[in-house]
C-alpha cells in the first residue's frame, strides 16, 4: 500500500481535483484505490457522486472521532475510486484533537488494518498546513505532493509550503517523501512557462515530468460526480492524468531517482 497526501496550505491550487483523477487513473490502470476526503468541504465527496446521509452514513469523522474502521466507512464511488466520504461535522475534529493526546496518529493507526485490502490511498487534505486533519495526512503518508497552481505567487507559495512540511518532517518519526506537482498549467501563458522552469530549478527530480495542464472539462467534470476517466476517456486531462499514475507507479515501486525521496535533508538543500 502507498500513501499520497495532496497539499497545500493554499486554496483553490488544484488539490482535489488531482486527488480525484489520479484516484481515477489509478484505478482504471487496476490497482485498488482508496481516497478518503480529509476536508469538511467535502468537495471531493461531491466531485465521486457521493452525499452521505448525515447520522446514516459513515464518513471520515467517524473513523478519525469514533470506531469505525476505514474498511466499514469505504464506499464503491464512481470510476471504480473507493472513497471514505467526508462532511461538514468533519470540522468538529479539530476541537475534539485538542483534548486527545495524540490526535495527529489516528489516520495512520487506521490505515494499518487496511494494507492488504488497497494497493494506493490519496488523502485528499484542506487549504490548511498546520490543522490536525493535515497533520494526520503527513503521518499516513509514504509522500506528500505538493499541488502548485502556475500562476502568479506560485513559486513564494510552494517554497513556503515546502518549509511546513520540512518543519514537520524534523518533528516525524517516519520519513515522507515531498514531490511536487505543478498544475492548471497553461502553455500560451508566459507567465506559466516561466514559473514551471522556476519550479524545475528550485526543485529539481522532485518536481513531477508530468505538469497537470489547464482544461475546461477538468472544470466541469467536477460538477458530474465522476472522474474524467469516466466522463471524457479520450480528453488531454485524462491523458495527463494517466501519465501522472506512471509516475506515481514508478515512485511507489521505488524507481525514482534517489534524490528525488526528499528526505529532510534533501527538502534541506531544495532551499538553498
Ligand atoms: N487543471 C485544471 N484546469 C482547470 N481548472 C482546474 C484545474 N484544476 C483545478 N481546477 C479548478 O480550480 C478550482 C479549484 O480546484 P480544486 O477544488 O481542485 O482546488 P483545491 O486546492 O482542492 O481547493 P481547496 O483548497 O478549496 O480544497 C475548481 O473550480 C477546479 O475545477
Ligand atoms: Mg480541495
Amino acid at each position: 500500500m502507498f500513501v499520497l497526501a495532496l497539499v497545500n496550505q493554499k486554496g483553490g491550487c488544484g488539490k482535489t481535483t488531482v486527488a480525484v483523477n489520479l484516484a481515477g487513473a489509478l484505478a482504471q490502470l487496476g490497482h485498488s484505490t482508496l481516497l478518503i476526503d480529509l476536508d469538511p468541504q467535502a468537495h471531493a465527496t461531491m466531485a465521486l457522486g457521493c452525499a452521505p446521509r448525515a447520522g446514516v452514513d459513515a464518513t471520515v469523522f467517524d473513523v478519525l472521532a469514533g470506531e469505525t474502521s476505514l474498511d466499514e466507512a469505504a464506499v464503491a464511488a464512481s470510476g471504480g475510486v473507493w472513497l471514505v466520504p467526508a462532511a461538514l461535522e468533519l470540522a468538529e475534529f479539530e476541537e475534539l484533537a485538542a483534548r486527545l493526546l495524540h490526535p495527529e496518529g489516528i489516520l495512520a493507526e487506521r490505515l494499518e488494518p487496511t494494507r492488504e485490502s488497497f494497493d494506493f490511498v490519496v488523502l485528499d487534505c484542506p487549504p490548511r498546513a498546520d490543522g490536525v486533519l493535515t497533520a494526520n495526512a503527513l503521518r499516513a503518508c509514504d509522500c506528500a505532493v505538493l499541488v502548485v497552481e502556475t500562476g502568479a505567487f506560485a513559486l513564494q507559495g510552494a517554497i513556503a509550503a515546502q518549509r511546513i512540511l520540512l518543519e514537520r518532517h524534523q518533528r516525524e518519526e517516519h520519513a515522507f517523501g515531498v514531490r511536487v506537482l505543478a498544475t492548471m498549467f497553461d502553455r500560451r501563458l508566459r507567465i506559466a512557462r516561466e514559473i514551471l522552469i522556476a519550479l524545475q530549478a528550485r526543485f529539481g527530480p522532485a518536481l513531477f515530468h508530468t505538469a497537470i495542464r489547464e482544461s475546461v472539462r477538468l472544470r466541469e467534470v467536477a460538477a458530474l460526480g465522476a472522474p474524467v476517466q469516466v466522463i471524457d476517456p479520450s480528453s488531454r486531462s485524462c491523458q495527463d492524468f494517466r501519465a501522472l499514475a506512471a509516475e506515481v507507479l514508478a515512485l511507489a515501486a521505488g524507481e525514482e531517482q534517489p534524490e528525488s525521496r526528499t528526505t529532510a535533508s534533501a527538502a534541506d538543500a531544495g532551499t538553498r
